[in-house]
């Protein structure tokens, strides 16, 4: 099952994704997570990345195409993959279709997480993540059990570098220029389905399965 989480910043996509990928037992491919991952390390591209992604803005195309390419070409995608975070412009969409038809392979289900702008800065600015094992917070509607600590693996919990509210509008005009036309380039391809990402986790998950449903378990 080759699936896409579409959605702004906020949208609730790695938080389904990771569900999703437990459930159907198939990789989340965040490109965020991986740059994040990039930029802590400190590596070439990390480095590079940065100020990108400190300022709001998209990291290059030709970086992050080959952060995908890369990474789909691993065995644990085979049976599939769920991309969080990518594509994000119509140059990674069309680079994606190619590397996967050169596998003999395609995308099979765009999703579109839709929230409204007040609840994703709402969101943005109380995600915690955990600094060990990654899991997501927010301090509002998902709260850790003990505050700051990791219900998991009890690891402390970090703010985002880009989280704060000036950033992420920044991301949200980025979100509107640059990602939102991939709605109606997957509309065209009929791969496109939209579900309203406010509610529960559960419930949103919930609308997920049912678009999926047919092709699950
Ligand atoms: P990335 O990490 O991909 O960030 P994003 O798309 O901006 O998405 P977020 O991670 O902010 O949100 P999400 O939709 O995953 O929401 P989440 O589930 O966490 O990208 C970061 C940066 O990297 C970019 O700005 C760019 O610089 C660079 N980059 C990455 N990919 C790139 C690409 N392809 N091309 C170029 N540059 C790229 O949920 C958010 C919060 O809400 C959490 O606290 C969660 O607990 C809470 N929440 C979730 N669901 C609900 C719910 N139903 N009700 C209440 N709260 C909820």
């Amino acid at each position: 099952m080759n699936i896409i989480l579409l959605g702004p910043p906020g949208a609730g996509k790695g938080t389904q994704a990771k569900i999703l990928a437990k459930k159907f037992k198939i990789p989340q491919i965040s490109t965020g997570d991986i740059l994040r991952g990039a930029v802590k390390d400190q590596t070439p591209m990390g480095i590079k990345a940065k100020g990108f992604m400190d300022a709001g803005a998209l990291v290059p195309d030709s970086v992050v195409v080959g952060i995908v390419e890369e990474r789909l070409a691993k065995e644990d995608c085979f049976d599939g993959f769920i991309l969080d975070g990518f594509p994000r412009t119509v140059a990674q969409a069309d680079a994606l279709k190619e590397m996967l038809v050169s596998h003999g392979k395609a995308v099979e289900h765009v999703i579109s997480v839709d929230v409204n702008k007040e609840e994703l800065l709402q969101r943005i600015t109380g995600r915690r993540t955990c600094k060990g094992c990654g899991r997501g917070y927010h301090t509002v509607f998902d709260p850790p059990r003990v505050d700051d600590k990791c219900d998991e693996c009890g690891d402390g919990l970090y703010q985002r570098d880009d989280d704060s509210e000036e950033t992420m509008r920044k991301r949200l005009d980025v979100y509107e220029e640059q990602t939102a036309p991939l709605v109606t380039y997957y509309s065209n391809e009929s791969l496109l389905r939209s579900i309203r990402g406010t509610g529960s986790i559960e419930e949103i998950q919930q609308a997920i399965l049912r678009i999926l449903e047919g092709v699950r378990e």
